[in-house]
């Protein structure tokens, strides 16, 4: 066990017990720290050097907030000891990732109650745009998805250059503006929910490379509009049913 202290306490994570693959701006480790559950210590591969005088203001802009559809941030900042950044959350059951991997699609109903879940956590922290957004960033904890990652690709575009922020996206889910590196708005969000939308009903991704480039340039030519519609008129459905069983 590794132990780390930043600004709200002393955490510990075991560096040999990674969880899931590592992602384009850190790895995640299983931590602990006394009474809390069970942790998820992510190490971010931001450089102390990079980052210098930037704080990771992640745990000050969502802590105290009562949201129900985003993962709490427990702390989050550079240790004092190593420099290096990290954010540590609640360790969550499983991401959408792992969902889709486990069902290959989902029905309907299903597909539409989780895009609900993820536009529920998006409104609640209107102020930051994701700019990540995909199915390995919404966790089920404690029987809610939930988005996990806000504010970190901000912290790493902040400290970094667009272009490293680019190749640390998620190719799949990024929107025409991220590859045209133009800086992200709420839309690029909405954008990967409707890519979201798409890969929850039909089990796959709208854009599947293979290269690269090819995202690009498919995300740019192709309109996802009739993907998203599917994905809305579900969303719509799912409304209606929820407001019909409600009276
Ligand atoms: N709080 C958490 N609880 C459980 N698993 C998590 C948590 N945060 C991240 N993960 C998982 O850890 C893996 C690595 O996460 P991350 O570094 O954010 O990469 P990415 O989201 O790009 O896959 C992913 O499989 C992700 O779903
Ligand atoms: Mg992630």
């Amino acid at each position: 066990m590794e132990k780390i202290r930043l600004s709200r306490g002393e955490w510990s994570y075991d560096p040999n017990d990674q969880i899931g693959r590592s992602g384009g701006f850190g790895a995640v480790f299983a931590g602990k720290a006394e009474s809390h559950g069970p942790l998820a210590i992510k190490r971010l591969h931001v450089s102390a050097h990079d980052a210098a005088h930037r704080e990771l203001r992640l745990a000050e802009d969502l802590a105290g907030k009562e949201l129900s559809h985003v993962i709490p941030i427990l702390d989050a900042g550079q240790d004092a000891n190593s420099n290096q950044y990290f954010v540590v959350m609640p360790r969550a059951d499983k991401s959408l990732q792992d969902e889709l991997e486990q069902s290959g699609r989902l029905d309907d109903d299903g597909a539409a109650e989780i895009l609900v879940q993820i536009a529920r956590g998006l409104a609640e922290v209107p102020h930051i745009v994701h700019r990540d957004l995909k199915p390995a960033n919404v966790l089920l904890h404690d029987n809610v998805w939930k988005i996990a990652d806000f504010g970190i690709a901000r912290f790493v575009e902040e400290s970094t250059s667009l272009n490293t922020l680019k190749r640390c996206l998620t190719a799949t889910y990024a929107a025409p503006e991220q590859w045209r590196m133009e800086r992200a708005t709420p839309a690029t969000d909405l954008y990967a929910l409707g890519c979201i939308g798409y890969a929850l009903l039909t089990g796959q991704p709208p854009f599947q490379g293979p290269e690269l480039s090819d995202f690009g340039t498919a995300s740019a030519r192709n309109s996802t509009a009739t993907r998203r519609q599917s994905a809305t008129t579900s969303v719509a459905n799912y409304n209606a049913a929820e407001k019909t069983s409600a009276v």
